[in-house]
C-alpha cells in the first residue's frame, strides 16, 4: 500500500478517463479502487490505519514479530522477498532483518512510483545488505525473476488480498507461485470474518476519515478530471453483505442530478450507488480452499489471540 511520505505522480488525463467511465455509465456504477490512492488518497489511507476503529494494520503489525524464525527456511540463504503491493517497508522488515539476514534481495512492487524511489533511497541507509530492486506496476501482472529457484518469498501483507473476489484473488496467487517459482514460500495475510459490529466501524469511522478517502475519488476525478461531482451530495457508505462476506464501499448520491466526465453526462438517481471497493472477510477455511485452488501448499495459519487477523504460510 502506498504510504504518507512519498509523492504518488498525477495519472495523466486521458488514463483516469479510461479508468472511470465504463464504470461510472454502466447499469450498477462503479469505479476502479486504484483510483483511491492519489497524493491526499495515500495520506488518507495512512490515517486510516491509525485510527482506534481500524485494527488491521494494528492486529498484524503485532502478530508478524510473533512469528516463529523458521517460516524463512534456512535453504533460503541469499534468497529475494517479493511484497506485493508494497511501498513501505515496515512489515517487510520484520522478515528482512531477521537474525541471520535470510534475504539479499527485497523487490516491492507497487504502482506509487516515488514512494517506491523514496524507500529505495531510504532503505540503502537502514539496510545496506540488501539490494532493493523496486518495481513500479501493478502486482497482478505476472514477474520474470531468473535464476531464483528455491529462494524466493513472496509476501502479501495488508488483507489486501480481500480487495479481489474469491475468483481473482486464487489467480493471483496462481500467477504469484508461477512467478515466484518452485521451492518457494508466501507469506499472505489476511483479516478475518468477524461480527458486523467490529467490521462496520472500521470501514465507517467516527472521525469520518474513511468517509473522506471514500469521497476523494470523486474530487480526484474533478481535480484531475476535469468532472463535476457536487461533493455535497454524495456520501460514503458501507455495508456488510453477508451472503458474499466482504463489506462493500459505495458513495451515495443524495438527489437526483447529473455529473459531466469528459463530455459524457452522468445521471444519478436519489439513493443510487457507486460502488468504489470490496474487502472480503472469510472464514480460515475458505482462505485455504482459496490458497490450495491456486496450487499452494499450506504450511500453517497464525493468528492473533484474539482471532481477528490471520497469516497464512504458504509453499510451492
Ligand atoms: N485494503 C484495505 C481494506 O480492505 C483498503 C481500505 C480500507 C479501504 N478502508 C477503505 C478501501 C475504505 C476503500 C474504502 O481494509
Amino acid at each position: 500500500m502506498p504510504n504518507d511520505t512519498g509523492l504518488v505522480p498525477p495519472l495523466p488525463r486521458a488514463d483516469i478517463i479510461a479508468a472511470a467511465l465504463p464504470g461510472l455509465t454502466a447499469m450498477r456504477k462503479t469505479l476502479p479502487a486504484m483510483l483511491f490512492y492519489d497524493q491526499e488518497g495515500c495520506r488518507l489511507f495512512y490515517r486510516i490505519t491509525e485510527l482506534p476503529e481500524y485494527y488491521l494494520t494494528r492486529t498484524e503489525m503485532a502478530l508478524l514479530p510473533t512469528l516463529p524464525t523458521d517460516i524463512v527456511p534456512s535453504g533460503m540463504r541469499d534468497g529475494i522477498l517479493v511484497e506485493f503491493g508494497g511501498s513501505d517497508e515496515t512489515k517487510a522488515r520484520f522478515l528482512l532483518d531477521r537474525p541471520g539476514r535470510p534475504f539479499s534481495a527485497y523487490m516491492p512492487i507497487d504502482v506509487a512510483a516515488e514512494s517506491l524511489e523514496a524507500m529505495r533511497v531510504r532503505m540503502a541507509r537502514t539496510q545496506p545488505w540488501l539490494s532493493v530492486l523496486p518495481v513500479v506496476g501493478d502486482f497482478m501482472q505476472p514477474l520474470r525473476l531468473p535464476g531464483v529457484a528455491g529462494r524466493a518469498m513472496g509476501f502479501f501483507p495488508g488483507s489486501t488480498i480481500g480487495n479481489l473476489d474469491p475468483v481473482a484473488a486464487a489467480g493471483f496467487l496462481r500467477s504469484a507461485r508461477q512467478s515466484l517459482g518452485e521451492g518457494a514460500r508466501f507469506l499472505l495475510g489476511a483479516d478475518l470474518r468477524k461480527s458486523p459490529k467490529v467490521l462496520l466501524p472500521a470501514y465507517n469511522d467516527a472521525a469520518g476519515v474513511t468517509a473522506a478517502f471514500n469521497l476523494n475519488v470523486l474530487r480526484r476525478l474533478n481535480r484531475e478530471a476535469g468532472a463535476d461531482f457536487d461533493l455535497a451530495s454524495f456520501r460514503h457508505e458501507a455495508v456488510w453483505n453477508d451472503a458474499e462476506s466482504r463489506i462493500e464501499m459505495h458513495l451515495i448520491s443524495t438527489r437526483d442530478q447529473e455529473a459531466r466526465l469528459a463530455d459524457t453526462a452522468i445521471r444519478f438517481r436519489e439513493g443510487e450507488s457507486i460502488h468504489t471497493e470490496n474487502s472480503y472477510k472469510h472464514r480460515q477455511e475458505t482462505l485455504i480452499q482459496i490458497v490450495r485452488d491456486a496450487g499452494w501448499n499450506l504450511l500453517k495459519v497464525f493468528q492473533d489471540d484474539a482471532g481477528l487477523f490471520a497469516e497464512l504460510l504458504l509453499q510451492a
